[in-house]
């Protein structure tokens, strides 16, 4: 399943507290196009760290980092690859409170130079696809944790990322709604030909990847790929995908009652992105 190298890490080290806590020790990993990776370890084994690093929020005491055989460094070189080429899904689903759903996707868009109306286009497709169209003027508040994460898969999704790194997206949700976030998030993986990596501490999740990473003390420790069989069977379409029909009644807001501050805080989280940029 494995085509060209799309991330590469060599000697990647990451240390806190000036040297005294070492989260990454000398990791030397290699992701293909189209692959589903699950990372597993221990609580304080690395892999949150290893996560943020890949994306460019960390960077590595020392090592290099290539996307596309190429070396990245700069802020700026992370910022434009998680504009374009990455999405990110965390365990505690980091929405704005403020923000509706549709809010919260378009934000990922910022400064991808498409017009309002392509925007508006693109959100309404994203949340479509997980199931949430009919969410898109909801705040996070008055949606289920399932809800929220298919939010934040669509806010990973938007820019048709190359790469999707997870940590723990199914963490904080009960089983049923774990479970319908795997699929989705395997689905989409599937029918995109994207990269997925994923922190996982669940056996089962992580079974449903072609490869695992086995990280302890920071350290990669063991590598292993699931027999092809396998994973042919598993990449049948899911029965439990989510839709927007399977997905509960709620009312609807078509004018919703803080709309306006979801606005003002909207321009104010795009100004805060454009300043980081
Ligand atoms: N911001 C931080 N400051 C200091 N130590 C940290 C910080 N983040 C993580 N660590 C430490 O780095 C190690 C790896 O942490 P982490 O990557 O979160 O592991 P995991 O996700 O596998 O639980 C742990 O010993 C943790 O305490
Ligand atoms: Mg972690």
């Amino acid at each position: 399943m494995t085509s060209s190298h799309l991330l590469q890490l060599e000697h990647v080290n990451h240390t806190f507290d000036a040297g005294r806590i070492v989260a990454l020790r000398d990791v030397n990993l290699d992701f293909g196009e189209g692959e589903s990776v699950a990372i597993l370890g221990a609580s304080g084994s690395g892999k949150t760290t290893l996560i943020l690093v890949m994306c460019g929020i960390r960077t590595p005491t020392s090592g290099v980092l290539r996307w596309r055989g190429e070396p990245i460094s700069t802020l700026r070189q992370w910022t434009d690859l998680r504009r374009t080429e990455i999405g990110i899904v965390f365990q505690d689903f980091n929405l704005f409170s403020t923000l509706t759903a549709a809010e919260n996707v378009e934000v990922a868009m910022f400064g991808s130079g498409a017009s309002t109306a392509e925007r508006k286009r693109r959100v309404e497709e994203a949340l479509d696809t997980v199931g949430l169209a009919r969410r898109a003027t909801h705040l996070p508040q008055e949606l289920s944790g399932g809800e929220r994460q298919r939010v934040a898969i669509a806010r990973s999704i938007i820019n048709n990322p190359k790469l999707i790194l997870a940590d723990e997206p199914t963490g904080n949700l009960d089983s049923k709604n774990a479970a319908a976030i795997l699929d989705l998030m395997f689905d989409l993986q599937r029918a995109r030909g994207s990269t997925l990596i994923m922190v996982s501490h669940a056996p089962d999740q992580a079974r449903r990847c072609a490869r695992h990473v086995n990280m302890k003390d920071g350290q990669v420790v063991d590598q292993t790929f699931a027999p092809a069989r396998r994973m042919r069977r598993l990449r049948e379409p899911s029965r439990t995908r989510l839709s927007q029909s399977q997905a509960p009644a709620r009312a609807i807001h078509p004018h919703h009652p803080r709309r306006g501050v979801c606005r003002r805080q909207l321009h104010h989280a795009l100004r805060l992105v454009a300043q980081c940029a």
